[in-house]
């Protein structure tokens, strides 16, 4: 069964960069930091909430990260879903036809992992992972966690090209079902959306409804796929103050209570700050 998003993995140039912003700006704490030799990676941990932000930066040509850099650029490339039990995750996903790319699960940086293809998935990317090591324990907040005080992976978005088509997929692939107190029409931002809770975050379907917008834009350029990384923080005003007075770019949050960060501070993650009070 799938607890929560373990982690949502960006493809970035070089660690020490993206750790200028995620860590010394976001202030998000390192768990772990480590180059897995035979995936040519080094990765990097760092936590937000229940879940974690992987960095991930080739120090080889020859992989399958190094290629996603090369001809997609930085950004978001995986969601990492944790189960109790990854292998019997991979055996009801083959059983279910899903395209599997792992045969058998691995280790990897999140414990024993599995991924399974994008095309089964709305052009997702995802794995699966049971972790073998304790929950990493919470390290000392870096300077930063006070002013920006992320709490949580809010919702990752998925574009799609039609919700009752994606929402089947979901539920098929994962068991994960549609809150159908939420979603609807939005007619203002052009889009129908779906919120699908998992743990303490939502996946949150997004269909573009008109053909002019960033949603359409991403649709267009890209097909189906991740698009948005929304982040919970205590007081958007703060943390955008904060992020503003280090160089970054952001919306002002406004009465929505939400801020859109430049894609130039993020390495290529369409990031999103929203205000949730616990
Ligand atoms: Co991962």
């Amino acid at each position: 069964m799938l607890s929560k998003i373990h982690h949502v993995g960006v493809v970035v140039k070089s660690g020490d960069e993206a750790l200028r912003f995620y860590r010394d700006l976001l202030g998000l704490p390192v768990t772990v930091d480590r180059v897995v030799d035979d995936q040519g990676v080094r990765g990097i941990l760092l936590k937000v909430g229940e879940s974690e932000i992987e960095l991930l930066e080739p120090t080889r040509d020859d992989t399958g990260v190094a290629r996603f850099l090369a001809t997609r650029g930085e950004g978001m490339h995986h969601v990492c879903f944790e189960s109790d039990d990854v292998a019997m995750e991979l055996e009801g996903a083959r059983a279910k036809g899903i395209e599997l790319i792992d045969q058998a699960p691995r280790i990897g940086l999140a414990g024993r992992i599995a991924f399974l293809h994008p095309k089964s998935n709305h052009g997702c990317l995802v794995e699966y992972a049971t972790p073998i090591e304790p929950a990493h324990a919470a390290p000392a907040a870096p300077q930063a966690a006070a002013q920006v005080a992320a709490r949580k992976i809010d919702h990752l978005g998925i574009v799609v090209k039609d919700i009752p088509t994606a929402q089947g997929t979901f539920k098929h692939n994962f068991a994960l079902a549609a809150d159908t107190s939420r979603g609807g029409e939005l007619p203002a931002l052009g889009i129908r959306n779906s919120f699908l809770p998992i743990g303490e975050s939502d996946i949150e379907l997004i269909q573009p409804i008109v053909s002019e917008g960033p949603v359409a834009k991403f649709a267009a350029e890209r097909g189906e796929g991740m698009f948005l990384l929304s982040v919970a923080v205590a007081d958007v005003e703060r943390a955008v103050a904060h992020l503003k007075e280090n160089g970054v770019r952001a919306s002002n949050p406004g009465s929505g209570g939400v801020s859109f960060l430049s894609m130039a501070s993020t390495h290529g993650v369409n990031l999103q700050l929203v205000q949730r009070r616990l």
